[in-house]
């Protein structure tokens, strides 16, 4: 072992959450290295609701933290692991790692974006007390499947063995000591994203929770249910349905067995244009019929009612199509006009073994 891969830490608890495994890949290759360097390796599911225990931190203790980007921020169940987590007594070092949405077209590789992702995390550690010493994301493949077909395995794969070169060697510098804070060089961008970060935080990410649903092909196997990270998904009429909970990981439609599962984008773009296009225009109509106001108090009135009453649409109209699904001819309906049902859309699978 050379001065350069000679371990600083005893010890590092790696924490992860993952919803269709990429961040759970570069969780396990850091512990990989970790291992080959004599540390003792502790990996933690996040989205399992484990925890490090205090009996688990053992002196120069390095902590890490590997979660996908949702949203621009990090996903709520981490941020929410991170608002829990005790000080740190001894300053430990600690790295984030965020798994991003990466392409590749043609022979270009295209990196995904942050905007809190890291940020946030680094903040809530550093006011624990910790001490950063690695802040890096790692562009794997993107996972969102609601908004463009999965990538081919070509793709997948060649931009895993990328991604996981670049891990070892972030990797063998931070667990031999050497900070690596290549995730700054973001900033600027990462700063112009924040409105949306919030934004998907407080609004996107509930609106979301409510566009997936389960076709007549579903076989009731409950795998969705018993897989789901944060507990989101239960059975309600012999079908599952999503909660508020819901964080849109993807892992229930990507690992569907049966590929029941979908977004209806078809339902999706009705209930839209129902509350964007059509409502603003029956509100004009009829605000002056009912009730006489005048200049601001009528502008500030009518932007009230469209709020309340397209909020009430869209979150309304999932339980509607919940069991209107019992019929097959909106199940039909619902399925035809799903781009994500059709063999052209792929799903994404994190390759379990990368060389
Ligand atoms: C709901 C949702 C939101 C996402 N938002 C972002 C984003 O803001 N920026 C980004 O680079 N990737 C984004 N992605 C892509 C994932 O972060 C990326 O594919 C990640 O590697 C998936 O990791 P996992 O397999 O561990 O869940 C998003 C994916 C989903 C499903």
């Amino acid at each position: 072992m050379t001065d350069s891969t000679k371990p600083k830490f005893d010890k590092v608890i790696i924490h992860y959450f993952s919803g269709t495994g990429n961040a759970k890949s570069v969780a396990h290759w850091i512990g990989d290295i970790a291992t080959d360097m004599d540390m003792k390796v502790q990996i933690v599911n996040v989205g399992r609701d484990e925890k490090a225990n205090e009996k688990d931190i053992i002196e120069n203790t390095l902590f890490g933290f590997c979660y996908p980007t949702h949203g621009f921020n990090a996903p709520p169940i981490v941020l929410k692991y991170l608002w829990k987590l005790s000080r740190s007594k001894n300053n430990n070092e600690f790295f984030v790692v965020n798994t991003r949405a990466g392409m590749k077209i043609s022979k270009v590789f295209i990196p995904g974006l942050s905007g809190l992702a890291l940020l946030l995390p680094a903040i809530m550690l550093w006011v624990k007390d910790f001490t950063l010493i690695g802040y890096r994301s790692i562009d794997l493949p993107s996972n969102w499947i609601s908004l463009h077909p999965g990538l081919k395995e070509k793709v997948i794969n060649s931009i895993f063995k990328r991604c996981k070169r670049i891990t070892v060697g972030f990797s063998s510098k931070i667990l031999s000591g050497k900070p690596v804070y290549t995730g700054f060089w973001w900033l600027p961008i990462d700063l112009a994203l924040v409105p949306i970060s919030i934004g998907y935080y407080f609004y996107g990410r509930f609106v979301l929770s409510k566009t997936y649903i389960a076709t007549n092909d579903c076989n009731e196997c409950g795998l969705c249910v018993n897989s789901c990270p944060v507990t989101a998904i239960s059975m309600k009429d012999g079908k599952p349905i999503w909660s508020y909970k819901c964080e849109s990981c993807m892992q229930c439609l990507n690992n569907c067995p049966t590929r029941a599962i979908e977004t209806p984008h078809g339902f999706i773009a009705l209930i839209w244009w129902i509350s964007f296009s059509l409502l603003p225009i029956v509100l004009i109509i009829l605000i002056p019929q009912i009730i006489d106001f005048k200049g601001l108090t009528s502008k500030i009135t009518y932007d009230i009612l469209l709020l309340i009453l397209s909020i009430s649409i869209i979150f309304g109209s999932y339980r509607i199509m919940h069991k209107l699904m019992k019929f097959s001819i909106f199940n039909k309906i619902i399925k035809t006009t799903s781009l994500t049902s059709y063999k052209f859309w792929r799903r994404y699978k994190a390759p379990k073994k990368v060389d």
